[in-house]
């Protein structure tokens, strides 16, 4: 493992994704110590090592808030591809939180988005968990997203759609539109926690780290968050 100082992102290198997982769960422990209360949590497969890590462990989030990112429109709660039961079967089952929230994929844009909105107002986030897309998206948040937005109904690009089928039947059965908590609400958080494994995230995190803060590259705005740490494996830094 190194570690180099870029602008206020700590780069932690790690082996693979098993030592990235000690390394964001090494944080988490940290956090609760600090006495964390709310947690931002991540779906997507790059997570899974981290949530495996705290469901093995004797961590206790009985007194705790999670608050996911971002749901499927049109995937009841119960659906097998809905965030929602991701979230049930790699932690929550295992860890009971004292509440857990996220979208709900069956309500009005309306009502859900000022329903996320308040619920994310009175419990601000302490960490943040976070993975990537291939085109730097993060949340829903998709590039072209204005940095200022909160909560909002997100249109899926076809590489979203494309890179996520794989937990679907076909491309067909992804749906194509999202509840996403917004970049302003991911850079309300007190700490952001970004994992990123693998070849085809790599470009993804050079321009996180490097290139210019722009929305066209929703994740380039982390450059101005003051404690962000980034757990990337060598094929993931082997742009940097
Ligand atoms: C989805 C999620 C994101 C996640 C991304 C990457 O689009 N909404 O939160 O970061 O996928 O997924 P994976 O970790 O499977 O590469």
């Amino acid at each position: 493992m190194n570690l180099t100082d870029h602008k206020h992102m700590k780069i932690i290198k790690v082996k693979d994704k098993h030592e990235g997982a000690k390394k964001a769960f090494d944080l988490i422990k940290e956090a609760l110590q600090n006495d964390a209360e709310v947690f931002g949590l991540a779906t997507g497969s790059t997570p899974e090592t981290l949530y495996k890590e705290l469901r093995e462990s004797d961590l206790d989030f009985t007194d705790k808030i999670a608050v996911n990112l971002d749901e499927y429109i049109g995937l009841s709660a119960d659906h097998p591809q809905s965030y929602s039961t991701f979230m049930n079967d790699q932690l929550f089952k295992a860890k009971p939180f004292k509440e857990t929230h996220i979208p709900d994929g069956l309500a009005e844009e309306q009502v859900e988005t000022e329903r996320y909105n308040a619920i994310l107002d009175s419990n601000p986030i302490d960490v943040q968990i976070l993975g990537i897309g291939t085109n730097a998206h993060i949340g829903f948040n998709e590039p072209g997203t204005p940095f200022d937005t909160d909560t909002h109904k997100v249109s899926l690009t076809d590489a979203t759609i494309e890179a996520n089928k794989h937990n679907f039947s076909s491309a067909n059965d992804v749906p194509r539109f999202a509840y996403s908590m917004g970049i302003k609400s991911i850079m309300s958080a007190k700490k952001i926690i970004l994992l990123a494994y693998g070849e085809n995230k790599a470009e993804a995190i050079a321009n996180t780290v490097n290139g210019p803060v722009t929305e066209r590259v929703p994740s380039s705005i982390l450059q101005k968050h003051p404690d962000v740490v980034l757990i990337v494996d060598e094929a993931a830094a082997s742009k940097l």
